[in-house]
């Protein structure tokens, strides 16, 4: 089948469909793609657009090969008293994160530092170019991570990294990031994003509805007791028998032949 690509236009982001991957590329290359209010709000509406979207399966957001995010705009917040911040509603971006239902592949180069780290650790993988450095360098301006990189960190790369991370403003490597579970794969810059899409468009030609219970289901991990996710694994393994592509997949494997998926 030949590639479909189609690109719409947006303020801070650059938005493509490629067959069913989504491509979501941050786009303010004057300010290392520092996240800001209207960046992240373009991000979430099109993320939960493509989450209601039965052409798209799986999502990739991407930066420049300089830098997927330098952080939070400095800039936005750096007169800001507290009150004022805990009005803002710029770091609820991040949690909303937590909303999207289908998987989000963060296809990450050059600098990946703060807020931007943030938004990696927050999709469901992380594809990295051989350049990409990731970072929590918030002790520098006096502050900690506000957008889960403490909490994410430490799942992901154990307490004792994580401390030096956060506090002594550790930086690591795509090797690095790859040996300590952060990353799933490291490529060479020219051929990151790449990876990235072809990852995505795997996922995105497997059972829809079955991938996103399966996403839920991981992200339960982090959220609840072992005995409290086993359970919930089990409710969500039971309720993919009410689909029409658990009965295709079972009946395609037993008479050999590919599976046909509805997204049913
Ligand atoms: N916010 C706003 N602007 C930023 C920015 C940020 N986070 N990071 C970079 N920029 C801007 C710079 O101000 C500069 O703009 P001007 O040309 O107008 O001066 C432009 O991007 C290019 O940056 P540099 O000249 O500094 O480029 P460099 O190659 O020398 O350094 C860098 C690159 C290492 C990423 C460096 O810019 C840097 O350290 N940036 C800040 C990183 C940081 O502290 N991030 C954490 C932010 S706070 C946060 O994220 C809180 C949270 O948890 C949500």
């Amino acid at each position: 089948m030949a590639d479909q690509t189609t690109s719409e236009a947006y303020e801070n982001i650059i938005v493509r469909r490629q067959n069913r991957v989504g491509i979501i590329q941050l786009n303010r290359p004057a300010a290392m793609n520092a996240l800001n209010s209207p960046t992240m709000a373009e991000l979430l509406a099109v993320l939960r657009q493509f989450d209601r979207d039965d052409g798209l399966g799986c999502t990739v957001i991407t930066g420049s090969d300089r830098a997927f995010s330098a952080g939070a705009d400095i800039k936005q917040m750096a007169q800001a008293s507290v009150v004022e911040m805990m009005a803002m509603p710029f770091l609820d971006y991040w949690d909303q994160l937590l909303h999207i239902r289908k998987p989000v592949i963060a296809a990450v180069s050059g600098w990946c530092l703060g807020g931007g780290c943030e938004l990696a650790l927050a999709c469901d993988m992380i594809v990295a170019s051989e350049t990409a450095r990731f970072g929590q360098p918030e002790i520098n301006l006096g502050i900690i991570p506000g957008g889960g990189g403490t909490q994410r960190m430490a799942r992901a790369v154990g307490k004792a990294l994580a401390m030096e991370i956060v506090l002594n403003d550790r930086r690591l490597t795509a090797d690095e990031a790859l040996r300590y579970g952060l990353v799933n794969r490291v490529a060479p810059v020219d051929s990151y994003l790449a990876e990235a899409i072809k990852l995505a468009a795997d996922i995105a030609g497997r059972a829809p509805v079955a991938v996103q219970l399966g996403k839920e289901a991981v992200n339960q991990a982090f959220e609840l007791l072992l005995t409290a996710g086993l359970r919930d694994e089990r409710r969500l393994f039971n309720a993919l028998f009410s689909t029409e592509d658990q009965k295709e997949g079972m009946t395609a494997f037993v008479e050999k032949r590919a599976a046909n998926w509805q997204g049913k």
